[in-house]
């Protein structure tokens, strides 16, 4: 007998539970305030922009100017770069370069600003994605009419 009632109490429980989230999850249920926007889910009225897909891998992307990091030629997505390992060194190190067919990091990411040379890359280099983006299919928000320099075209 007591294990019955505990069986039913525990699925009532379950029941109330489950609609009371879906129930959060399907209506802006505001407690009687209504906000400026009315009485409608965030999601009905602002849907978030869907994720960008990569452009496909397809060699290096022309420079734009002559000092610029060369932009990013391939995904990625879950590369981590943290205290312990830098993704990107495992193949972009001058020890890892030539063995995965990538292009070595250049010499000037082993300068300290005081342009001492290091016998590893320089720490204001170390975050790569500070300089060097990927890019996606996103259209343009605002037109451009940049054009390299000559001697880049
Ligand atoms: C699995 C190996 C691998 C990893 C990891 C990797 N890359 Fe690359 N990367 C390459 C290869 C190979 C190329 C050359 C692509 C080509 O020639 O088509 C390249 C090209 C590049 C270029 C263009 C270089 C140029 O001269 O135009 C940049 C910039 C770059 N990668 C940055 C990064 C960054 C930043 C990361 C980490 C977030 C990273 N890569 C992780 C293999 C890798
Ligand atoms: C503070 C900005 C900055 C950071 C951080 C940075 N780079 Fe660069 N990177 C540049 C610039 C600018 C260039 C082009 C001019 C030059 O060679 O210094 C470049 C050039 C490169 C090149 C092309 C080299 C060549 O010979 O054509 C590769 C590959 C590269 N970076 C990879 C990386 C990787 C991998 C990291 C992270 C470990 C990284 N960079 C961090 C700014 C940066």
């Amino acid at each position: 007998m007591k294990k019955m009632l505990t069986a039913v109490l525990i699925t009532g429980i379950l029941a109330l539970t489950t609609a009371w989230s879906s129930e959060l999850m399907s209506s802006s249920n505001s407690g009687g305030v209504s906000s400026l926007r009315g009485n409608v889910a965030i999601s009905a009225i602002n849907q978030s922009e869907s994720l960008k897909k990569n452009k496909k891998d397809s060699g290096l992307i022309d420079l734009g100017y002559i000092t610029q990091p060369p932009l990013i030629p391939h995904k990625i997505r879950g590369y981590r770069i943290d205290v312990l390992s830098n993704k990107c060194l495992s193949c972009h190190s001058w020890k890892n370069a030539n063995e995965n067919n990538a292009t070595k990091i250049s010499v000037t990411h082993f300068r300290t600003r005081d342009g001492a040379v290091l016998s590893d890359v320089s720490p204001r280099r170390y975050f790569c994605l500070q300089c060097h983006v990927p890019q996606t299919d996103a259209k343009l928000i605002v037109g451009n009419s940049f054009k390299p320099v000559k001697a880049l075209q």
